[in-house]
């Protein structure tokens, strides 16, 4: 007899800069034992990429054709799947403040967006996921039963960022994602949206653990 696979769960954790979807995704993917998925990285990722070999960010049919021509394929390893180019993951280079400047201007590519939604889409065949981002619940995995929002006032995320050494102007950089015409930064529908303003990670994910819980009617952990 032949025992039908499940479906991968896939856990969606979309909000603007400095909202705490990559600390909590981080927490909730150890705690249930999921992959976790940073997609900002991957379109950072490009945006390096661009930026190493003289491609103009500008340039929205030059950068479609680096994005079909480089070698970029996923690797799950640590806990994480990420988008590696020609096997490398720039962990570092993609944090710098020329990469968070040039990221939004690939990331409103429309032949991007397809492209990642594609990668994106594929790394469920390595098992469930906590995915992160922007347009996860609404656009890369719409059909997710598990769809949360993040947000905190501007003043506190650019408080966090600050804390971490960063100095960044995120409103600027949150309304280019939110006012793109491909795939913007926007609650999806049927996504719980948690203001963590006053909160810490800790009670944000506990949060979200509380609610996944709840919904597959799992002991609590
Ligand atoms: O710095 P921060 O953690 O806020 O951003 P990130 O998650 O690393 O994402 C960097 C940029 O990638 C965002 O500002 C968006 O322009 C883009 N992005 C996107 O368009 N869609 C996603 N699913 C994830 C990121
Ligand atoms: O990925 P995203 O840009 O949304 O946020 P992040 O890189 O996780 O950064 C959020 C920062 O705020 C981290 O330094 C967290 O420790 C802190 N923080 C949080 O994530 N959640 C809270 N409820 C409070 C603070």
């Amino acid at each position: 007899m032949t025992t039908k696979k499940r479906q991968p769960i896939v856990i969606a954790i979309d909000g603007p800069s400095a909202s705490g979807k990559s600390t909590n995704a981080r927490m909730v993917a150890k705690i249930l034992n999921y992959l976790h998925v940073d997609t900002g990285a991957m379109y950072r990722t490009l945006g390096w990429y661009c930026l190493k070999n003289g491609i103009d960010v500008n340039d929205s049919l030059a950068v479609t054709k680096a994005c079909r021509r480089w070698k970029a394929t996923l690797q799950s390893s640590e806990g994480q799947v990420r988008l590696v180019v020609d096997g490398y993951y720039p962990a570092q280079e993609i944090r710098t403040s020329e990469v968070s400047a040039a990221v939004v201007h690939v990331a409103a590519v429309p032949k991007v967006r397809e492209w990642m939604k594609r990668i994106q889409r594929e790394c469920a065949q390595f098992g469930d996921l906590v995915m992160e981002g922007r347009d996860i619940g609404t656009n890369i995995f719409p059909e997710s039963d598990f769809k949360y929002y993040l947000d905190a006032k501007i003043e506190e995320r650019t408080r966090r960022r600050a804390a971490e050494g960063v100095t960044e102007n995120l409103e600027a950089r949150d309304r280019r994602d939110s006012q793109r015409a491909t795939s913007p930064l926007m609650i999806a529908l049927g996504a719980r949206v948690i203001n963590n303003s006053e909160m810490t990670a800790e009670q944000t994910s506990r949060l979200i653990i509380e609610d996944i819980e709840a919904r597959l009617k799992l002991p609590r952990s």
